[in-house]
Order: C-alpha cells, then sequence, then structure tokens
C-alpha cells in the first residue's frame, strides 16, 4: 500500500524556483509514495475569530492534512526563517485547540535558494515548529539545495543527473523512514492499542473527539451503527458523524471499556439482515444491524462475535 504525501511548496510565485524543486521531487518519488501538491495560496491569514465562520480554504486544507499519511515540505527562506504562507498553513491545520491535524505524521524538508546557504535557516525555522505539531521530521540525508537556478533549464527540470539522483536517493530514504516510522507506530501489538483506545473512548465521554480524530479512518470504508439506531457509511461521514455526536458528552462523564475478548488476527463483516418468515409461530419481518467476526481456526474461518440488533432509529437518549 503507498504513503499518501501531501507536498508543501513555500512560495506563491508562478515562476518559482521551490516549486519546480518541488515537482521533480515528486516525478523521481518511488512508486511506494502517492504525492499530491496541496494549494495553500488561498488560504487566509489565522485568526481564531473566524472558526465560526471558517474560510472554505481553511476546511480544504485542514481535510487535506487529515487525511495524509505524511508531509513533504519543499521551501524557500525569507528573512533566515520560514515564509509566512507556509507557517500560515502550519498554524491553520493545526487547530481549534486539540484538533492537530498533522500530529505524529512523519515529515521530510527540502529547502530551497538561489543562494549559497540552501535556505538552512528556513529549513531549521520549519523543524522548530514541527517538534510543537508533534511531526516527526527525517533527521538524515538533510536536503538544502542552494545555487538552484544553477541546477535548473528552462523548462523549469533538473538540468544534472547528480541532484537527479541525490533528491531521487532522498525520496527513496523517506519512503523507507516513514514506513518504517508507520510500523514502530503498531509494534506495540494490539494489547498496547486497547490501552490507548480506551483513553480515546474516555475523552470522548467527555466530549473531546480530538483523540479518536487520531485512530478514525480517513480514506476507504468506514461503518457505525450508533446506539440510537441505523447506520452511518464512508470515512467522511463516519468521522464527521463522530465529531458532530461529542457535543453530546461533558466534562465530569466516565466510561470504562470491559473487554471480553481482543484480537489482532480477524476478519469481519457488517451490514444488515433482513428476515421474513415466522418466529415461534408467528410472522415476523425484520431488518438488523449486524457485525460479525471470524478468527482463522485450522485454514477456516470460525464465528467469534455475532452482534445484532434492530437496525431502526430511536429518539436521542434523554
Ligand atoms: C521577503 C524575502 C526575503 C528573503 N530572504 C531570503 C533569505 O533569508 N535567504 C535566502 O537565501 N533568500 C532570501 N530571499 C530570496 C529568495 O531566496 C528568492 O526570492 C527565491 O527565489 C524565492 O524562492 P522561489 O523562487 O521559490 O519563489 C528572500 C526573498 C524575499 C521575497
Amino acid at each position: 500500500m503507498s504513503i499518501n504525501v501531501a507536498v508543501f511548496v513555500g512560495s506563491l510565485r508562478k515562476a518559482s524556483f521551490t516549486r519546480m524543486v518541488a515537482n521533480s521531487l515528486i516525478e523521481l518519488a518511488p512508486p511506494g509514495l502517492a504525492c499530491r501538491l496541496v494549494e495553500i495560496g488561498d488560504v487566509a491569514m489565522f485568526n481564531d475569530d473566524l472558526e465560526g465562520q471558517k474560510p472554505a480554504a481553511w476546511e480544504r486544507l485542514r481535510r487535506d492534512v487529515a487525511g495524509a499519511d505524511a508531509f513533504l515540505f519543499v521551501t524557500p527562506e525569507y528573512n533566515r526563517s520560514v515564509p509566512a504562507c507556509l507557517k500560515n498553513a502550519l498554524d491553520v491545520a493545526s487547530r481549534p485547540e486539540g484538533k492537530n491535524a498533522w500530529a505524529g505524521k512523519p515529515a521530510a524538508i527540502v529547502s530551497v535558494s538561489p543562494y549559497k546557504m540552501g535556505a538552512f535557516g528556513a529549513n531549521h525555522a520549519l523543524r522548530q515548529a514541527l517538534v510543537f505539531l508533534d511531526v516527526p521530521a527525517m533527521q538524515q540525508p538533510e536536503a538544502y539545495i542552494g545555487d538552484v537556478a544553477a541546477l535548473l533549464d528552462k523548462t523549469g527540470k533538473l538540468n544534472n543527473d547528480k541532484t537527479k539522483a541525490f533528491l531521487g536517493k532522498f525520496m527513496a530514504d523517506f519512503e523507507k523512514w516513514a514506513t518504517a516510522l508507520g510500523r514502530a507506530d503498531t509494534d506495540g501489538g494490539f494489547e498496547d492499542f486497547m490501552a490507548r483506545r480506551e483513553k480515546i473512548a474516555a475523552a470522548y465521554s467527555t466530549g473531546d473527539a480530538s483523540m479518536l480524530d487520531t485512530i478514525v479512518a480517513r480514506k476507504g470504508t468506514a461503518t457505525f451503527f450508533p446506539p440510537t439506531g441505523g447506520s452511518v457509511s464512508g470515512a467522511a461521514e463516519v468521522a464527521a458523524r463522530y465529531d458532530g455526536d461529542a457535543k453530546a458528552f461533558s466534562l465530569g462523564n466516565e466510561t470504562k471499556l470491559k473487554v471480553l475478548q481482543a484480537s489482532q488476527d480477524v476478519a469481519f463483516w457488517t451490514g444488515f439482515q433482513d428476515f421474513e418468515g415466522m418466529i415461534d409461530g408467528h410472522p415476523a419481518s425484520l431488518k438488523l444491524r449486524v457485525t460479525e467476526i471470524f478468527k482463522r481456526d485450522g485454514g477456516e474461518w470460525k464465528l467469534i462475535h455475532r452482534h445484532a440488533d434492530p437496525a431502526f432509529a430511536s429518539s436521542k437518549p434523554k
């Protein structure tokens, strides 16, 4: 499975050298990195007062950041630091408070300058912000691209094999490192994860959905059978529903998970089961919400859990 990399360019200029380097990095990326440019030129300056009526570009950026597995920052240097547009993007997607969309995902940084020092100052100013954003930044190799104008041809492509080889290796190393980091994240096994899951449930029961956000699927399939009945399908829809439902809870609530069984080696299906016929001699018509979990045992799937309840929605608990 490839790693979805959101690529950010810290220059808004049409003829930006930095954007040319970013395009080359995308071309040189190994197949395991699915790179996509995320535009930040239309992202309004962060202002907490706008949270009530979020600019559309804020929401788009926050979605793009939340949906990515990793980040590649390609930045010039302004006054020995990060250009305002890039810093603003970092700020916008780090809010509202408790909903830092960057957190925990790996990043790589390439800094670019027409001058000798390769935008070293911007590279490290960015690293400083990433510490607080909880974004681990690849340490080695570092990439400070100086004298950039001399490395590009008239069409904006890299004009020499040495730079291509260096940046190609940089991207290959980024893939290896990001993959290893992802593995390390799940190395503790499912028991460790369940300890975290319980903390997440406790936070959610007090109205804080931010921890749940870190484990909710952002792409592909997801389903939710809410306790009030009905069903929600689709990763975005389910994530939005969790966010919305959290508002019903308040500080001081408590919850505990009483785990009867847990496993990291299972298969499942979830959906609906319709029944028409007789039960105990009476005609019955049922629509059930069903989740079944299977474990492989001696080469066969064995049903280890079934949850079924009526599919109709009731009103919210008072
Ligand atoms: C406001 C401003 C500040 C700059 N400060 C620096 C700097 O500190 N270090 C540097 O190497 N270049 C600096 N430059 C020059 C940029 O490196 C140069 O304009 C570069 O082409 C910008 O990247 P771009 O081509 O991707 O837009 C600065 C440029 C601007 C506009």
